[in-house]
């Protein structure tokens, strides 16, 4: 085929109108695109974690970031930032003196990306970023705790700290509060707000509705 037949072609197919079959076709190819960088880039290690409780990547911003430190002004100890993103939560808290500085997080590239920011500011013994998922961890050990997670996932997380926080643990949730907690302390407006729990009064307040409700 030589320049002239090709350029024909050319101009014929691009004058046919697409049809449903090219509809369909494009529309399949758009698809299975959407879908690999999802699969490769954005969810991988989440093909165990049950579609209910997948929450995508979506970090604090510097005002969010700084509700929580504000939250936790005056505590030292272990901190963990539940579902860590690129770790910008956890590299403030080192930076404010928490000590271990954990991130929990199940995409893998987030992981690395965390550690390199980590290391990039000089950080990088004393933070701790952990591919794993946050459902699986033990927390009977930490004091401090923020999630920037989804409100579907919110009351299964409720149990879970309930469940296994030591008495004097604070919790921090930023974007949305934790549905049935009362908080200590609340700042922020709009998508910034964020809510402290003191797992005391948490854990005491729960006990006394079961009460009343017997
Ligand atoms: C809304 S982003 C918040 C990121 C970070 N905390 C911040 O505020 O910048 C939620 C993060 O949780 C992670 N995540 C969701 N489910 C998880 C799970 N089961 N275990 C560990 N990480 C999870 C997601 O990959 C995502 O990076």
């Amino acid at each position: 085929m030589d320049e002239d037949d090709a350029y024909k072609v050319l101009l014929e197919l691009n004058s046919k109108p697409l049809g449903l079959l090219g509809l369909v076709q494009i529309a399949g190819c758009s698809s299975l695109a959407a879908y690999t960088v999802w699969a490769l880039l954005l969810m991988p290690g989440f093909r165990k974690v049950p579609l209910k409780l997948q929450v995508p990547y979506i970090p604090a911003n510097t005002q969010q970031v700084s509700n929580v430190m504000r939250l936790l002004k005056g505590r030292s100890g272990k901190m963990v930032d539940l579902g860590s993103g690129d770790g910008r939560i956890v590299l403030e808290a080192v930076r404010q003196g928490f000590h271990p500085a954990v991130g929990y997080e199940l995409n893998p590239w987030l992981v690395r990306l965390s550690s390199l920011y980590a290391w990039k500011a000089g950080y990088h013994r004393q933070v701790s970023y952990q591919c794993k998922d946050l459902w699986k961890v033990k927390l009977n050990d930490c004091g401090n705790i923020s999630v920037f997670l989804a409100p579907s996932v919110l009351p299964l997380l409720e149990s879970k700290l309930l469940a296994e926080l030591p008495d004097g643990a604070r919790v921090v949730a930023g974007r949305f509060p934790l549905p049935t907690w009362m908080p200590s302390d609340i700042i922020g407006e709009g998508s910034n707000r964020a809510w402290a729990y003191d797992i005391k009064s948490v854990r005491e307040a729960v006990k006394s509705k079961q009460k009343t409700e017997i």
